[in-house]
């Protein structure tokens, strides 16, 4: 990864350990986000465009941005909702018309969009969208290539003991992820030339567990 430039979007949790993982091995990485690195708010086109503009031109971008709406129906409102499209199909797509990308786009869907769970509803469906902006995406950028990685549950220090235990028994490897396998999937999407418009399952086989 030497000589080579990476944004990376988020600098929580997942992202914060892939940043340091990238850097590891020898990459020049710019994390971004709201809260964390450079300022980017992928909810507002033109702080997307200002980013854009200082940054130049990028070898890989990996987005891990979510914005979550979760809940019942009821408790639902329009501004949540799109916000979670903001950050995991809107973005990505001004991402792609506004950043200066040579080689590849990584951007993070989800096991949920596999195992749709009541109260989950918006989950599932942003990060189903993913796959198929991916696919598009892939299309359309070529030969720039677009792919996602879909995490089941990993234990990136928010979930409690017990959920991951549960989460554990019921997933085929009969254990969760750890942030490493999640970065080990990021690394071959960004580096592997023959891989485009692609959904990696990084879940332990949690879509297809009973
Ligand atoms: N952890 C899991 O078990 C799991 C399971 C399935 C899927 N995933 C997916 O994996 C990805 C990373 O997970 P995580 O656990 O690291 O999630 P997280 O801790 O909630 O991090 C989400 C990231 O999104 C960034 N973000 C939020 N709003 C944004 C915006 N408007 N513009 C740009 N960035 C924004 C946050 O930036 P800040 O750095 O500023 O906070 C944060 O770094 C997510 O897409 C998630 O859906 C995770």
């Amino acid at each position: 990864m030497r000589n080579t430039r990476v944004v990376v979007i988020g600098g929580s949790h997942l992202g914060r350990h892939l940043s340091e993982s990238l850097t590891a091995r020898g990459a020049d990485v710019i994390t971004a986000s709201p809260r964390h690195g450079e300022h980017i708010d992928l909810a507002d086109e033109s702080s997307i465009k200002r980013f854009a503009e200082a940054a130049g031109e990028i070898d890989h971008v990996v987005s891990t941005a979510a914005m979550p709406a979760n809940g019942p129906l009821d408790d639902l409102d329009a501004e949540g909702i799109r916000r979670a499209f903001d950050a995991k199909v809107v973005g990505p797509l001004l991402l792609a018309k506004h950043l200066r990308v040579t080689r590849s786009f990584t951007f993070f869907s989800g096991v949920a969009a596999w195992r749709p769970q009541r109260h989950r509803t918006v989950m599932a469906t942003t990060n189903g969208a993913v796959k198929f902006l991916v696919e598009a995406l892939a299309v359309e950028l070529a030969p720039v290539r677009v792919n996602a990685v879909a995490p089941g549950i990993v234990d990136s220090g928010v979930w409690p003991a017990d959920f991951l235990s549960t989460t554990a028994d019921r997933n085929l490897t009969r254990n969760v992820g750890r942030p490493e396998d999640i970065a080990q999937a990021v690394l071959y999407a960004v580096t592997n030339p023959y891989v485009t418009g692609t959904v990696l399952h990084v879940d332990g086989g949690g879509r297809l567990a009973g």
